[in-house]
């Protein structure tokens, strides 16, 4: 029996040296050392050895396998000290290869402008507040002299989820909900989302408007001329020049409409202004008194003065984008262009 151990232990470590892969080294472990290994097999044979012997056999077995387990542990350092190696001498780096780019996003036109657009208001002392998109036929409409079937509620291609209940058209209900929570003095922009049943180049059933309302004493239409003038000399440049002309909403009275010169022709005519030279930015005027009265706002002793604009129509015309759909088809060749 022992000259049998011997045997096995001198196999297994002739083995275990020769071993050319961590992989063959398990091999030998399995083969020598495992549940049916060689080794394994000896100190089962232990019951078969004379009682006298036992001890001896036992303890040379035990020997034996510390033996080969020292030698596969050591046998296996040497492997995987040379496979590192291996590794380090054939893969190698090349640093001067070119990274793969990491692509950083950008920000939407639409929030770059409406950005840029609230900077100038705060500037100018005015707060930012925010109104529901899905509104009530009075805040829409009735708070804003527009009862049940007036005429002008066909300005607005309206979505109703209800005969009351609707997306709002405007942001024109934030000088409502504005006014009826706060005393004047006033100056606040509220800048949102509004929706209308149209869809072409230049309209889209979403779109982004910023109203505008100052109510306090004394505000008059040179008030209105004033703010435009410095919001358009900051928005588009200091060059620009400002006009107003006569319009209609219900909610004001005057209303006007308020052009500046054009920001890519400076005003001689070019594709942007249809060659006027002149482009229309918002609908505005005097806070009708009616509208004052509605939200608890005595007319006598105060005056305002609201206007509307459109974002998108602002982003079309800083960046020179001719169709509005470009802003929400989501194509990345576009987007990328607005990195700021
Ligand atoms: N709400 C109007 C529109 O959407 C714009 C506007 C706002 C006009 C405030 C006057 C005063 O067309």
């Amino acid at each position: 029996m022992l000259e049998k151990l011997k045997t096995v232990v001198e196999n297994a470590l002739k083995e275990s040296e020769s071993a050319s892969s961590v992989n063959e080294l398990n091999d030998v472990k399995v083969k020598y050392l495992g549940k049916n290994g060689e080794l394994t097999a000896l100190l089962k044979g232990l019951k078969d050895v004379p009682p006298a012997e036992k001890p001896a056999f036992g303890k040379a077995v035990n020997e034996g396998r510390q033996q080969i387990e020292a030698k596969i542990g050591e046998k296996e350092d040497t492997l995987k000290r040379a496979e590192k190696m291996r590794k380090l001498i054939e893969e190698k780096i090349d640093v001067t290869e070119p990274s793969r780019k990491v692509k950083v996003g950008a920000r939407h036109p639409l929030t770059i402008v409406k950005g840029m657009i609230m900077d100038i208001f705060v500037g100018l002392g005015f707060e930012i507040r925010e109104g529901p998109e899905v509104e009530t036929d009075y805040y829409n409409f009735q708070a804003l002299n527009i009862p049940k079937d007036h005429p002008a509620r066909d300005m607005q291609d309206t979505f109703y989820f209800s005969e009351n209940l609707l997306l709002r058209t405007h942001t024109s209900p934030c000088q409502v909900h504005t006014m009826e929570v706060k005393k004047p003095p006033i100056r606040m922009i509220c800048p949102g989302k509004v929706y209308r049943s149209d869809y072409d180049a230049t309209h889209s059933p979403m779109f982004q408007q910023i109203e505008g309302l100052v109510v306090d004493k004394n505000i008059t239409l040179c008030d209105l001329k004033g703010v435009f003038d410095e919001f358009a000399k900051a928005f588009f440049s200091p060059e620009t020049k400002t006009r107003l002309r006569p319009s209609y909403f219900p909610f004001t009275e005057p209303s006007v409409e308020m052009d500046c010169t054009c920001s890519v022709c400076g005003g001689k005519g070019c594709r942007i202004c249809k060659g006027t030279g002149w482009i229309e930015v918002l609908g505005a005027g005097i806070v009708n008194p009616k509208v004052l009265e509605m939200s608890g706002i005595d007319s006598e002793t105060y005056s305002g003065i609201a206007f509307g604009m459109g974002v998108d129509r602002l982003a079309m015309i800083k960046f020179g984008i001719p169709d509005m759909r470009l802003l929400f088809e989501n194509d990345l060749r576009f987007l990328a262009q607005f990195k700021d």
